[in-house]
C-alpha cells in the first residue's frame, strides 16, 4: 500500500482516488505524523502532496525524516517537490506571482516516471507533456544526486529525479484530469516504481470487508439506521451479505422524503434482498413537532432531535443488539482526524446517530470507513443495489423540511413532492440528471396571481434549483436548456393543482447556498 502525506492541498483526496483507481490501496495521513507512524504504516511508496504554505517560510511544513530513511520510492507533487528539494539539500525560491493553469513540460532527460508518456513533440522534436500547474514558489537548485527531467517556459525545473534512490518530483499536478497523462504517471509510480499489485477492485473490497465484518462482530447482532441514502444503503447490502439475519435495520420515515422513496427503500431491502427492516412511519409526529415553526435552524434541530428519539425508541425494543453500524466514509474520517492539517469541514448528516452508542453500550461497525464516495457507489452496484439508488443526487437529512420555506405542512409537502417528481423525471428523460450534481424543487409559501383557462388563480410558487459542483462547497447553477425549463414549468402548472408559477434559481454558491434554507 501507498502512503500519501497531506500538506493541506485541495487536491490530496484526488491523488488518493487516482492511486486507488489504478488498483492500489492508499491512505492519507497529515504531514506532521511521527517517524514511528510512518515506519509502522509500512508503505511500499510515499507521495508528498501539494499545499498552500511556502517552503521558504521557516515554519513551513516538512516531511518526517523517516520518509527519506525508509528506502521506499518517494514522489513529491508541487509543495511535495519543493519540500523534497529543500530537505535533501536543494534550494527553493519564493515566487512573486502564482502560475495557474495549463502548461507544457518538455523532456530534458530520460526518466522512468514518464518513459513513453510524453505524447507529442515540439517544433524541435522534443517530447512534450500537457500539464496543469498551480504554484507560486519553485525549485531553482537541484539537491545532490538529482537530475532535471522536465522544464516549462516559466519553470526551468518542472520535474526532477534521483533514480538511484527512486526519488521523483513534479511541479505540476498529475492528479487533476487537465494533466492528460496524469493518471498514467501516478499509475507508473505506484505499480511499476513501487511494485504494488492491482488488487483494489470492488470485488476484492467486498470479499475483504465481508471477512473483516464477520471477524469483528462474530455471532453478535447489529443494528443499522437505514435512510435511503447511498452510504447507509451500501452498508445495509454489505452487512446483509456478510452476516445475514444478524442484521436489523430501522428506517425512520419522517414523511419528508421524496415521492415514493420510502416504499422504494422497503422494496429494495425487505422484499428484494430479504433484509429485516423495521419501517417507522413517523410523519404525524414530525409534522406535529414542526407545526408553527418557521426558523430554518430550529426546524433542522427539531427534525434531528426527533429522528434520534424515534430511532432510539425502536432500538430499545430490540433484544441482544451489540453493534451499531454506520455509513461513515473515508472523507469523514480524514476530516475529523485531519484537524491537525486544518481542513475545511463538511456538513454531517444527522443520520449518524451520535450519542446512541455510549447510551446503549453499543460498539461501532463502520465497514465503509476506508472508502471514497465513488468506491462506495461501485460497491453498491456490485452488491446488486439499483443504479438509480446508488447514483442518486445527495439529499439532506432534514429532507423536504428545508425545501419548504417557513412552516412545514402536509399540504405543502405533497405539492412539493409532485413538482419535484416532474422535474427529476424530465431531467432523467432528457439525460440531464447525471449532468447536474443536485437538482430539486423548492416550495415557496407565497401566492401570486395567475390566469388559467378563464379563471383568475391565486396560487403558490415553485422554484427549481439545479447546480453543478465537485465538492458542494461552491457551486454554479446549471445552464439547463430553455426548452427543457419551459417543458418542466408547463407540466408543473398543468399537473400540480395549487401551483401556477415556476421560477428558476440562477444564484451561485457563494453567495447563495445550494438549499434554500
Ligand atoms: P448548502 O445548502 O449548505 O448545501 O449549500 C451543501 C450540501 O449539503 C446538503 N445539506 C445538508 N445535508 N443535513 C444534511 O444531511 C443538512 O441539514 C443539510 N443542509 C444542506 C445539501 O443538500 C447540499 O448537498
Amino acid at each position: 500500500r501507498i502512503l500519501i502525506l497531506d500538506f493541506g492541498a485541495q487536491y490530496t483526496q484526488l491523488i488518493a482516488r487516482r492511486v486507488r483507481e489504478s488498483g492500489v490501496y492508499c491512505e492519507i495521513l497529515p504531514w506532521d505524523v511521527t517517524d514511528a507512524e510512518v515506519r509502522e504504516f509500512g508503505a511500499k511508496g510515499i507521495i508528498l502532496s501539494g499545499g498552500p504554505e511556502s517552503v521558504t517560510d521557516t515554519k513551513g511544513p516538512t516531511a518526517p525524516q523517516a520518509v527519506f530513511q525508509s528506502g521506499v520510492p518517494v514522489l513529491g507533487i508541487c509543495y511535495g517537490m519543493q519540500t523534497m528539494a529543500a530537505q535533501l539539500g536543494g534550494r527553493v525560491t519564493a515566487g512573486t506571482h502564482r502560475e495557474f493553469g495549463y502548461a507544457q513540460v518538455t523532456s530534458s532527460a530520460p526518466c522512468k516516471l514518464f518513459d513513453g508518456l510524453f505524447d507529442h513533440k515540439d517544433g524541435q522534436g522534443r517530447p512534450l507533456l500537457d500539464v496543469w500547474m498551480s504554484h507560486g514558489d519553485k525549485v531553482d537548485e537541484l539537491p545532490p544526486g538529482f537530475v532535471a527531467v522536465g522544464f516549462t517556459n516559466s519553470v526551468p525545473l518542472a520535474a526532477m529525479a534521483d533514480e538511484s534512490r527512486h526519488y521523483y518530483a513534479v511541479q505540476f499536478h498529475p492528479e487533476v484530469t487537465h494533466t492528460l497523462q496524469g493518471e498514467k504517471i501516478l499509475e507508473r509510480f505506484v505499480r511499476e516504481i513501487c511494485g504494488c499489485e492491482a488488487r483494489w477492485s470492488p470485488g476484492n473490497i467486498i470479499t475483504d470487508s465481508i471477512a473483516r465484518v464477520r471477524e469483528q462482530v462474530g455471532r453478535d447482532n447489529v443494528l443499522l439506521g437505514l435512510s435511503g441514502g447511498v452510504d447507509s444503503s451500501v452498508v445495509g447490502a454489505l452487512l446483509h451479505r456478510a452476516i445475514g439475519d444478524q442484521l436489523t435495520c430501522v428506517f425512520v420515515d419522517h414523511g419528508l422524503l421524496r415521492q415514493g422513496e420510502g416504499d422504494q427503500v422497503m422494496e429494495t431491502f425487505a422484499q428484494h434482498m430479504g433484509v429485516r427492516v423495521i419501517r417507522v412511519n413517523a410523519e404525524e409526529r414530525f409534522l406535529t413537532a414542526l407545526k408553527g415553526e418557521v426558523d430554518p435552524e430550529r426546524k433542522r434541530k427539531i427534525i434531528g432531535r426527533l429522528f434520534v428519539e424515534v430511532f432510539e425508541e425502536e432500538a430499545a425494543k430490540l433484544q441482544g443488539i451489540r453493534w451499531l453500524a454506520q455509513g461513515t466514509i473515508y472523507p469523514d474520517v480524514i476530516e475529523s482526524a485531519g484537524s491537525r492539517t486544518g481542513k475545511a469541514h463538511v456538513i454531517k448528516s444527522h443520520h449518524n446517530v451520535g450519542g446512541l452508542p455510549e447510551k446503549m453500550n453499543l460498539k461501532l461497525c463502520e465497514p465503509l470507513r476506508e472508502l471514497f464516495k465513488d468506491e462506495v457507489r461501485k460497491l453498491g452496484v456490485e452488491l446488486g443495489l439499483p443504479r438509480e439508488m446508488v447514483y442518486r443526487h445527495p439529499f439532506p437529512g432534514p429532507g423536504l423540511g428545508v425545501r419548504i420555506l417557513g412552516e412545514v405542512t402536509k399540504q405543502y409537502a405533497d405539492l412539493l413532492r409532485k413538482a419535484d417528481t416532474i422535474f427529476l423525471d424530465e431531467l432523467r428523460k432528457h439525460d440531464l440528471y447525471d449532468r447536474t450534481s443536485q437538482a430539486f424543487a423548492v416550495f415557496l409559501p407565497v401566492r401570486s396571481v395567475a390566469v388559467m383557462g378563464d379563471g383568475r388563480r391565486y396560487d403558490y410558487v415553485i422554484a427549481l434549483r439545479a447546480v453543478e459542483t465537485i465538492d458542494f462547497m461552491t457551486a454554479r447553477w446549471s445552464r439547463l436548456p430553455y426548452e427543457f425549463l419551459d417543458l418542466v414549468a408547463r407540466r408543473i402548472c398543468n399537473e400540480v393543482d395549487g401551483i401556477s408559477r415556476v421560477t428558476y434559481d440562477i444564484s451561485g454558491k457563494p453567495p447563495a447556498t445550494i438549499e434554500w434554507e
